[in-house]
């Protein structure tokens, strides 16, 4: 805006207003002519000028000042750039430069921790959910969506809709309210029951509850365990208790004057000595069966021949079969190497023959029979016995495990052979079947790799 612009405009402005002025108190025409008029435009246009030089005048002063601070600095009196400004300005660029260089190292850094913590966070085999403030899910690993079969869209979701157990959920609740750490175990459903130790612990921040991470730790297996151990110390103890109690029931009656009555005394003598075979033979399989399972035992395989790994189990069972009419039969054509331990597997048959005598009525029969096919083997152990029903059929390989109880024991058995032979026959990397018929007999089957 020039300076006689504003001078003009002021003056317009001065001039309407004495017309407004003059229309309001007499005619126009005697306004115009008016000297007083004249006079005043005149002075209106000395000052409007007057102004606008002052207005130009301070607007210099203004750009002046602001060019002397900002601009003057870059440039020496001769004209030429000043070294110094451009030095501050180069050594403003590289501290720039450093600290833009320091936070992509440091995004570059988290980036890495933050993908390292996705790993490590998906390979915990134990499920991880985190919760915010409000109870609602910020975070699940993958084995948790296993565990209670759900997928990543529960991102935001109440955490009760996903675990739905009372007792999880309550200590969730409290480590919100109250900041506290609990632990809880839960049996969950579904496909299959599992055992689980949930661990529920605050995140603060500062002294504020913020969230809660609760961890599942899947014990079914330890559980599991614990039955089975409780379990067997139960069937130890009972199988130990019944042949001791004899012995000690036929001892005091012997010791009470039974001694005195020789036939007697014989008979009860007799019994004590066949419940000490028992307790014998209990300890030997349970020997047998913890060498079996223990993490040292190592089956060694040789080169073995079939038939004489069969005679030799055969030999094992000949005497009762005869004396209770039982036929034995066994017919193999041909030499079958295959690679065994000779020792534990000629047990394992022993066992299963022993069963199918022992399970057969007088005047049954037992074959042993050999199936080929390409490099597989198998020996057929067949029976005309009493069969097992088929809801036992799943069970019988567990120690301790009889169909009939009283009749096993009367036959002296501890039920702990076939848990031998299943647990030799696995060592080696084989299989055994069971194939059976209440009342029209047994197959078990032991597979072989033959060379
Ligand atoms: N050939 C068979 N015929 C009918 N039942 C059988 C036969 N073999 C096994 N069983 C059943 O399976 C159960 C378990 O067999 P296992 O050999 O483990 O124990 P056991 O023969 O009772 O005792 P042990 O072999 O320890 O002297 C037996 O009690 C019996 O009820
Ligand atoms: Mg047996």
């Amino acid at each position: 805006m020039r300076w006689w612009f504003v001078g003009v405009q002021a003056s317009l402005n001065l001039l309407l207003v004495w017309l407004v002025v003059s229309l309001l108190g007499g005619s126009l025409a005697s306004s115009l002519t008016d000297p007083f008029l004249l006079l005043f435009l005149l002075f209106s246009v000395l000052l409007s000028a007057w102004c606008a030089s002052r207005l130009g005048r301070e607007w210099v002063r203004e750009i002046n000042r602001e060019f002397r601070t900002y601009v003057a600095p870059a440039f020496e009196d001769e004209g030429r750039l000043d070294e110094r400004a451009f030095k501050r300005a180069d050594e403003l660029r590289k501290t720039l430069q450093t600290t833009a260089d320091k936070y992509h190292r440091r995004i570059g850094h988290l980036s890495t921790e933050k993908s390292r913590l996705e790993v490590i966070l998906e390979s915990i085999t134990e499920g991880i959910l985190v919760t915010g403030q409000d109870g609602r899910v910020q975070l699940i690993n993958r084995a948790l969506g296993h565990l209670f079969s759900v997928g990543e869209d529960v991102y935001g979701r109440p955490a009760a809709e996903i675990v739905r157990q009372a007792a999880v959920q309550g200590a969730i609740d409290d480590c919100l309210e109250n900041g506290v750490e609990s632990e809880v175990e839960v049996e969950i459903g579904g496909g299959v029951a599992r055992s689980l130790d949930v661990h529920v612990a605050p995140i603060f921040n500062g002294e504020q509850c913020v969230g809660a991470v609760t961890v599942f730790y899947d014990i079914t297996r330890l559980r599991q365990l614990e039955r089975m151990r409780r379990d067997f110390v139960a069937n130890v103890s009972h199988e130990l208790r019944t042949p001791l109690t004899s012995i000690k029931g036929y001892a005091e009656t012997l010791s009470d004057g039974a001694l005195d009555d020789r036939t007697a005394a014989t008979r009860f003598i007799g019994i004590i000595s066949t419940n000490a075979d028992r307790l014998n033979l209990l300890l030997d399989d349970l020997l047998d069966l913890s060498r079996l399972e223990s993490e040292q035992f190592r089956i060694e395989k040789r080169v073995c021949d079939l038939r004489r790994l069969i005679d030799s189990s055969l030999t094992t069972v000949r005497a009762p079969a005869e004396s209770k009419g039982v036929a034995l039969q066994f017919s193999m054509e041909g030499e079958h190497s295959v690679l065994c331990d000779a020792q534990h597997m000629e047990n394992a048959l022993t066992n299963l023959l022993d069963n199918a005598v022992k399970y057969t009525p007088e005047g049954g029969r037992v074959e042993v029979g050999l199936r080929l096919k390409g490099k597989r083997a198998w020996i057929e152990i067949s029976d005309t016995g009493i069969g097992i029903p088929a809801a036992d059929l799943d069970r019988i390989f567990e120690r301790f495990y009889r169909v009939d109880k009283g009749r096993s024991r009367a036959m002296g058995g501890t039920g702990l052979g076939l848990a031998i032979v299943r647990h030799v026959v696995e060592a080696h990397g084989e299989q055994v079947s069971v194939q059976s018929e209440v009342g029209r007999g047994t197959t078990f089957g032991v597979s072989f790799t033959r060379i």
